[in-house]
């Protein structure tokens, strides 16, 4: 219970939903357990008319109109308490997927390099149907069936003892053997789970990056992967299924046997003499009325253990660490030099160290390209300025303060990036432009546009600005995205700029417009360039060549062209033009 109860923090004001369906429940148990008295009271008035040992039909009326009355009664509790127990449902729900959300947005980027999405949404919807399921059947039923099977068995030890005990005993038995088959198909279970996430991530990576599965005609393989895993999917169900359907042979055979002594003891005792028929009928109404809530026993242990098992999932990823946001140095680093102080840094610590003690300094208003072999560092440099990650040792100063010192929205608010691939989400061209910035006014988007080279073929597209784009900008050609990336990062006007090899995915006639737009986005700002061409690099202030995760070099372009460097061999290459050359300087992610 205490898994669940965990679950119970993440949910408030839900308390007086379940009281309410506490009190009702009791309510509607105790009007339940008038019936059989009535009816016991019915019969021996029955009985005596009938043997003309007095009593008239008269009597009946009141018993027939609280039989009646009682049995509205609990139609109408009844409705209630489903209402209330679907609203419980619902506000658990939702505060459930709020927070599991609010806490997903502010977990590492590491969580997200080691986690398929598939798996982050299953767990969600996991988590969340079966445990408001289990709240809502704990509140509408099970507290009900609860007091019903409770009452009764004390009125049967009135009336037989024996009755009661044998009653009494199914429910250690059913508890025990619900159990025992609950392991089993928990484990069942999870993996069907663990099938039915990776079944469903690969099913969103396809549709996400349906060119690539295209290009390499591998519809048909990645169709056979899908079968065959909803074939193992299936074959977990067979195992699943027959293993709950043996114990719910014997539990329901076991109930069986139960109920027919039970009947056998009723039938002889009152044969006897031993009990009147009136408390025959009252015993027997009683029995019945336990008959089904025994049964489900079976049922709610599974959907607790479900549930069990599921909120695990969900505090688990509740539990993982939200980015460190402790910095509270407010600095506006407009103006201020960018400082990397002996950064060192690995992505997961037991790995090769990806930076090694790199030092340099980016001047205010300067443009700083970084140069290295592919794989060498160079966005991890980017990234630990947007804290990303967080450096293992040595810091990233600005302006005297170490970035890690600063709230986080406050330094990623003064940064603003352009990436390999412009990520466009679903929606119109506006909303994308705006996105860093959504209080913007249309002129605002608009300036922003045609700086950033975009405007003109906005204004050809169908709706303009309001033209819908695909979640992954689908409709637009890689140079228009990445423009509009541009635009995006023109409206932000951060006084700091990372351009990741901006250029990289673009041929050479759509990068001529958008390089025209990254140099007018770079006017007046501090920037760091990892850049794609060596034309690009020729006109910064200073080069860093990194080499095995170190500083090489430091100098001005001019320096660097003559020190023998890597730079200086990159030119070289350049120069020579010929197709080993070139395959040399794409190791250098530099284009060609
Ligand atoms: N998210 C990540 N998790 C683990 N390793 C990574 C991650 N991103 C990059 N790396 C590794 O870190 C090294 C540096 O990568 P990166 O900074 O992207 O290189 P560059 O931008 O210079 O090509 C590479 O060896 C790469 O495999
Ligand atoms: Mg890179």
């Amino acid at each position: 219970m205490k898994e669940i109860a965990r679950i119970f923090r993440y949910a408030t004001g839900l308390n007086k939903f379940i009281v309410s369906i506490a009190i009702l429940s009791l309510v509607v148990s105790a009007s339940l357990l008038v019936t059989p008295f009535v009816i016991k009271y019915a019969t021996d008035v029955i009985v005596a008319i009938a043997s003309g040992q007095g009593g008239n039909l008269a009597q009946l009326w009141p018993l027939l109109a609280i039989i009646g009355g009682s049995s509205l009664l609990v139609v109408v509790l009844n409705s209630i308490n489903g209402y209330l127990g679907d609203i419980l449902a619902a506000r658990l729900r939702q505060q459930l997927s709020e927070r599991y959300y609010q806490h997903l947005l502010a977990l590492p980027q590491s969580y997200y390099d080691e986690t398929e999405t598939g798996k982050i949404i299953n767990r969600l919807s996991r988590a969340i149907s079966d445990i408001s399921q289990f709240i809502n059947q704990l509140a509408n039923n099970f507290l009900q069936m609860l007091i019903t099977v409770g009452v009764s068995i004390a009125i049967m030890w009135w009336y037989s003892p024996w009755v009661a005990v044998i009653i009494g005993a199914q429910i250690p038995v059913y508890i025990f053997l619900g159990a025992q088959s609950s392991k089993k198909w928990t484990k069942f279970q999870k993996q069907h789970n663990t099938l039915y996430d990776k079944a469903s991530s690969r099913f969103a990576e396809v549709i996400g990056q349906m060119k690539v599965v295209k290009s390499f005609n591998s519809q048909q393989r990645e169709y056979a992967s899908f079968q065959r895993r909803f074939g193992k999917m299936v074959g977990i169900t067979y195992k699943q299924s027959r293993h709950w359907y043996f114990y719910s042979t014997l539990r329901t055979a076991c109930q069986a046997v139960v109920y027919t002594a039970v009947y056998a003891i009723l039938f002889i005792a009152t044969a006897q003499r031993a009990m009147s028929i009136g408390d025959m009928v009252l015993l027997l109404t009683l029995v019945q009325q336990t008959r089904m809530p025994l049964q489900f026993i079976n049922f709610y242990i599974d959907m607790y253990q479900k549930a069990v098992t599921n909120s695990q999932d969900y505090e688990e990823v509740m539990r993982t660490k939200p980015d460190v946001d402790t910095g509270s140095k407010d600095v506006d680093v407009a103006g201020k030099d960018i400082v990397y102080d002996k950064v060192s840094f690995a992505y997961e610590a037991k790995d090769k160290r990806v930076l090694q003690a790199v030092s340099f300094t980016i001047p205010a208003g300067s443009r700083v390209a970084l140069v290295g072999a592919s794989g060498g560092g160079k966005s991890t440099l980017a990234n630990l300025l947007m804290r990303l990650y967080e450096p293992q040792s040595g810091a990233i100063v600005i302006g005297g303060i170490a970035i890690s010192d600063m709230p986080l929205a406050r330094l990623r608010n003064q940064i603003a990036t352009v990436f390999q691939e412009a990520a466009l989400f679903s929606g119109t061209i506006r909303e994308n432009i705006a996105y860093g910035m959504p209080w913007a006014t249309d002129e605002q988007i608009q300036s922003a546009a045609k700086q950033a080279n975009a405007y003109e073929f906005i204004m050809e597209l169908p709706k303009g600005f309001d033209t819908k784009v695909g979640e992954r900008g689908t409709k637009l050609s890689g140079g228009q995205k990445q423009r509009i990336a541009i635009a995006r990062a023109i409206l932000k006007d951060a006084p700091i700029l990372i351009l990741d090899e901006a250029t990289s995915a673009l041929d050479t006639r759509s990068e001529r417009a958008v390089q025209e737009a990254l140099d007018r986005l770079m006017q007046g700002r501090t920037v760091l360039i990892i850049a794609h061409r060596l034309s690009t690099i020729a006109e910064v202030d200073k080069i860093i060549t990194l080499k095995r995760g170190k500083v090489d070099e430091i100098g001005t372009p001019a320096e660097l062209a003559k020190s023998g460097g890597i730079y200086n061999q990159l030119l070289d290459l350049q120069m020579g033009g010929s197709s080993a050359n070139q395959k040399k300087l794409k190791k250098y992610d530099i284009a060609v």
